[in-house]
């Protein structure tokens, strides 16, 4: 049945920029059947929140969100879509706990959106409430011929790849987004000259294992060039990348391609041997540290960061050890931290025991973010005397008065805009004057 007015969507996204990327393509997919979309919550006839699941925080945020949104439903008619890795994780637990939700779907499901929403706005007007769930996962599903309705910005994300055939035992991911598959190459080049026609200047090609892309003779090294190649693009990024994908032909793209940016995200998890092991992670910790320096051999300058997890199942004080030695020993330029948080169904949910009290992590949590603090601005600080260039994002979050952007390396860096206006998208080079651990001060 055909909708009388145009339904106006509102979309809250969760997560992480694979969630962000899946966004921009169910935005595409709902306005090409009429939807059209608002940033105003209050006009809206349904809101999707697009979820995450990868930590408890991650769920217990989105919770609190749709106790929001029963108090909005509670005074006028609203069809609540829950999208992403939650629903996929949760599934009809979800819909059963939550009877504010209408619509169920998986980050597989979405082609089934314009109807699945169609169909509860209809039972809506009617009086009915009839719920609509999308969750099969799909070895094949990429998306392919929908261009994703993208944010402005000076960033235009690509997804690559879908899925993680991985099994961190920690990990949530490959029960959510299912089977690893790579796209087309050519239809990536395709939308990394679209970008490029419509303003963007820089490219973040994405995966969960981005780096294990492969699609016939072509796998990531080749690709990310390809893309790089493309006239109009300054910069081209990726994420997340397995430090077991690091061919010396990918490094070596990296270091010889100017637009592509020096920077690595390469989650390391843990610095004992037997965590990782456990984590089956399949490096050990010198595998870790070699492959490091090989980064550092064949890029000089490169900025490396990291993702660590403390607290997994069995973490003696030895293994916390173990792994602010890695710390201190790899002196990476940044890591996010984070208290291990056991996901149901995954390996390590099934197989070890989650016993490391909850205030143990939070310490080992709150002393190497300390540790890595000190790193993080001793290494910022070498940028001090130098001339950086920079890709100008906008106003910086704490003053209008600043501008701010990035470094090659992806370093925030900010500068007072009476000292020199500079349009986003543009490539600048500043002074560094002065650094802290999380920023960069140009003149
Ligand atoms: N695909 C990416 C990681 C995605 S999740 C990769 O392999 O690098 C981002 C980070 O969240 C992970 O690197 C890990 O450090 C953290 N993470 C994942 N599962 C977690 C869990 N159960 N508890 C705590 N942190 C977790
Ligand atoms: Fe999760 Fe590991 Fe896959 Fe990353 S590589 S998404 S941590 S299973
Ligand atoms: Fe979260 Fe799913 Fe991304 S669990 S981190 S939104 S892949």
């Amino acid at each position: 049945m055909m909708l009388k007015t145009p339904p106006q969507i509102h979309i809250e996204t969760f997560g992480c920029q694979m969630n962000e990327s899946d966004s921009e393509l169910v935005r595409a997919m709902l306005k090409q059947e009429g939807f059209v979309f608002t940033e105003d919550r209050e006009r809206a006839d349904v809101v999707l929140v697009n979820t995450c699941a990868i930590r408890e925080n991650a769920h217990k945020k989105i919770y609190v969100h749709l106790s929001e949104l029963r108090a909005v439903k509670k005074q006028r008619p609203l069809v609540v879509g829950v999208l992403g890795c939650m629903a996929q994780n949760l599934k009809s637990e979800l819909a059963q706990k939550e009877p504010l939700i209408d619509v169920l779907a998986g980050p597989d499901s979405y082609r089934q959106l314009p109807s699945l929403l169609t169909t509860a706005l209809n039972a809506q007007e009617q009086g009915l409430a009839q719920k609509g769930f999308a969750l099969d996962l799909s070895e094949y599903e990429t998306y392919e011929g929908i261009l994703p309705d993208r944010n402005d910005g000076v960033n235009a994300w690509i997804t690559v790849m879908r899925g993680c055939d991985n099994f961190c035992s920690f990990c949530v991911v490959p029960y959510t987004r299912g089977r690893e598959r790579s796209r087309d190459p050519e239809a990536i080049l395709l939308e990394a000259r679209d970008a490029a026609a419509r303003g963007f200047k820089q490219i973040t090609l994405l995966g969960q294992n981005v780096n294990s892309y492969r699609h016939e003779e072509w796998d990531f090294a080749k690709l990310i060039s390809a893309v790089a190649d493309q006239p109009g693009i300054e910069r081209v990024r990726f994420t997340s990348p397995h430090p077991k994908d690091f061919p010396p032909s990918l490094i070596e793209a990296i270091a010889s391609h100017p637009k592509i940016c020096k920077h690595i995200h390469l989650p390391l998890q843990a610095g004992s041997d037997r965590i990782l092991e456990l984590m089956a992670r399949t490096y050990t910790a010198a595998d870790y540290l070699a492959l490091v320096e090989r980064i550092r051999l064949t890029i000089p300058g490169i900025v490396l960061t990291t993702d660590i997890i403390c607290g997994f199942c069995s973490e003696s004080d030895e293994d916390f050890q173990a792994t602010v030695r890695l710390v201190e020993q790899a002196q990476l330029d940044s890591a996010y931290i984070f208290k291990y948080s056991e996901r149901k169904n995954t390996i390590a949910a099934r197989k070890y025991v989650d016993d490391v009290p909850d205030q143990v992590k939070g310490l080992r949590v709150s002393r190497l973010v300390e540790i890595q603090r000190a790193i993080t601005a001793d290494r910022n600080r070498r940028y001090i005397g130098k001339d950086v260039e920079i890709l100008v994002e906008g106003d910086a979050t704490r003053s209008s008065t600043q501008g701010m952007g990035k470094t090659d390396g992806n370093i925030t860096v900010v500068w007072d805009k009476i000292t020199g206006h500079a349009e986003p998208g543009t490539l600048v080079t500043k002074h560094i004057v002065d650094a802290s651990a999380a920023t960069l001060y140009g003149a």
